[in-house]
């Protein structure tokens, strides 16, 4: 309690804390090198903030800060493997293609298409969830972990898939959802009917609920007439949370992993992983914390007590053995944080998402504004500093969670393509992973729904009711338009034909601006955005420098241009661009070299808005 803010800075996970409370609230880290605010030690701030910061609040922060871990130096990212060479492609199964014509995607339309992906050159699927479910949140509440959903097929086609995709030399990442489970999953029945039984106590229950709050509006407490207790519910109200704390659970989770592992699937991308671990006596959350966040309770359990052990443990038991890879969904983790879960040598994940470039500091994902990618360099200059040194980053802007990257940045359109573009070069020239969401490699974007009854988002719904009761009709249904996830979830647009020729049937969610954006149209131009991505990705198997050199990013202050250097023994690249819709001075004169990728087809002495290109300098 002692500690000034100063100090804490100077921990690592107490600096990650603190840009994100900073961050959150718009303000500049900065801050904390005035020397009145970096003197404020931590025991004073109950009585600066009037009772607001309360003591369970200090003590989360204490708590986080005594991480055993934080002090060690880690190994540098070198050692190769398939997972870093790998472009990544997220496939939203309900929303790719249906080859049945009842208007939801399915995995025979999947196997379909699997020859549109190699002709682009990924080399790995990522699935959204195809397990059975009742899908209250699409998937993410799963009814049964060993069944297919029936909307998407059976059993045999997922073998199928799997084999087609090995077939080609892809892999297959699926997504494991165990931080809950639906209340119809036998598990939860079974808790409900028999709370003295082998599953009483698989899930959270309480007498009394706690302050905290779901993901999709309202209390996190859900009562249970049977058990006459309240269940913890972080997501909807039937996605119930597990107790990890309960041996038998890891055990059955493990055991479910395996089968999957055994059937042959390469890896899992681990769904809000970081939240599993909930802390004893499930205190109340911080009432500020709430208010910065939008949920209250985030900070007792997005890091927890004992999430390092279970990944460790989850590791050691089912993925270890099969070589599997896993990647981390972890909202809310700063870069210390992430290094305490991905660094090699703790044996935990191999990887995770941060969120924290999906937004402008101070916004969140339901206001409208426009997005400044001068903030994307930031986030991203630091993680390649301080993170990709030693771990191997995830690049993406796009996932079924979020409204399409060109709209964030572009609300009108008008530089769609050659935005498109330049999104494109940095995700495949930085240095990290790659995860292309379906539809962003022919440059879709939101669509504009006119009513909510358009939306079929669980939590659309959920916010729009949290938003209507505080500021009225209208402003709830336009902040949802900016942010629900369902701009995210359109079908896929193959071509001209009716629906995007995603069905033959009635869509299950409407379509999107089909006449000028499909696959189809863009594969056959040379000059399209798929081609583009196309022929980065093979730009990007050709020069190994961009997988494993190392990068080097210059006019760090220069606002709007984003320049930096790959390089390995035997060559250097040099990526130049401009992150502004407006043309901007070049810095020093036209690079010298060979240009391997543009979005404009000659170089000038100015920038042109949004202009982007790879520029090989030096060959061996
Ligand atoms: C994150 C998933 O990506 C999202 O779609 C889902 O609603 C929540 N986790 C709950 O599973
Ligand atoms: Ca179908």
């Amino acid at each position: 309690m002692n500690s000034t803010l100063r100090d804490i800075y100077r921990n690592p996970i107490g600096r990650d804390i603190l840009r994100k409370i900073l961050l959150q609230s718009g303000r500049n880290e900065k801050l904390i090198e005035n020397r009145i605010i970096g003197s404020i030690r931590l025991g004073w701030i109950r009585r600066l903030s009037f009772g607001r910061v309360d003591r369970g609040l200090l003590e989360s922060v204490i708590s986080l800060l005594n991480n055993e871990d934080t002090v060690q130096e880690y190994k540098a990212n070198n050692t190769r493997a398939w997972w870093k060479e790998a472009v990544f492609y997220q496939v939203y199964p309900r929303s790719f293609m249906d080859s049945n014509g009842d208007g939801v995607g399915d995995l025979r339309g999947l196997i379909g298409r699997l020859g549109y992906l190699s002709e682009l050159g990924i080399d790995a699927v990522w699935l959204s969830p195809v397990y059975d479910s009742p899908n209250d949140d699409n998937g993410y509440d799963i009814r049964d972990y060993r069944k297919i959903m029936s909307e998407f097929g059976i059993m045999e086609d997922f073998d199928e898939l799997l084999s087609e995709l090995h077939r080609r030399g892809m892999r297959l990442l699926m997504d494991l959802v165990v931080n809950h489970t639906s209340d119809e999953h036998e598990w939860f029945r079974e808790a409900v009917r028999d709370p003295e039984g082998n599953y009483g106590d698989y899930y959270i229950f309480r007498d009394r609920p706690n302050n905290w709050t779901s993901y999709f509006g309202g209390s996190a407490w859900r009562y249970i007439e049977e058990r006459k207790e309240y269940a913890l519910h972080l997501f909807s109200e039937k996605q119930i949370d597990l107790n990890w704390e309960n041996v038998s659970v890891r055990e059955d989770i493990s055991d479910m992993v395996r089968w999957w592992l055994k059937k042959g699937v390469d890896g899992f991308r681990l769904d809000v992983i970081n939240y599993i671990s909930k802390p004893k006596g499930l205190p109340d959350g911080s009432e500020i914390i709430g208010k910065l966040m939008g949920y209250t309770g985030v900070e007792k359990y997005f890091f927890g007590p004992k999430l390092n052990d279970y990944l460790r443990e989850l590791r050691r038991d089912a993925f270890e053995p099969y070589g599997a890879f896993t990647v981390g969904e972890t909202p809310g983790v700063g870069i210390e944080m992430m290094k305490l879960l991905t660094a090699e040598r703790r044996k935990e994940l191999d990887m995770a998402f941060s969120f924290d470039h999906l937004e402008n500091p101070g916004h969140s994902r339901f206001d409208e504004y426009r997005y400044d990618l001068n903030c994307y360099k930031s986030f991203i200059t630091e993680y390649m500093e301080k993170y990709s040194p030693y771990c191997q980053m995830s690049l993406f802007y796009e996932n079924h969670d979020n409204p399409r990257m060109i709209s964030k940045v572009d609300g009108d359109g008008k530089l769609r393509w050659i935005l498109g573009k330049l999104l494109a070069v940095m995700q495949l020239t930085l240095k990290g992973t790659p995860f292309i969401f379906q539809g962003q490699e022919i440059g879709m974007v939101n669509k504009g729904f006119r009513s909510m009854e358009e939306f079929r988002d669980v939590e659309s719904f959920g916010k729009f009711e949290e938003f209507r009761k505080v500021q009225g009709e209208e402003k709830a249904f336009r902040r949802i338009l900016a942010g629900s996830r369902d701009n995210a979830r359109i079908p896929m647009q193959w071509s001209k034909e009716p629906n995007g020729g995603f069905t033959e049937g009635i869509p299950w969610i409407g379509t999107g601006d089909i006449e000028v954006c499909n696959a189809e149209d863009q594969m056959g131009d040379k000059d399209s955005l798929w081609s583009f991505y196309r022929d980065l990705i093979s730009i990007r198997k050709d020069h190994p420098a961009l997988v494993y050199g190392d990068i080097e990013v210059t006019n760090k202050d220069k606002k709007d241009i984003f320049t930096y250097f790959r390089k390995d023994d035997s060559e250097t690249l040099f990526i130049e661009c401009n992150l502004s819709r407006e043309a901007i001075r070049r810095v020093g004169p036209v690079p010298s070299g060979r240009r391997l990728a543009s979005n404009y087809d000659e170089s000038n002495e100015d920038l042109r808005p949004y202009e982007a290109s790879v520029w090989i300098t030096r060959e061996e």
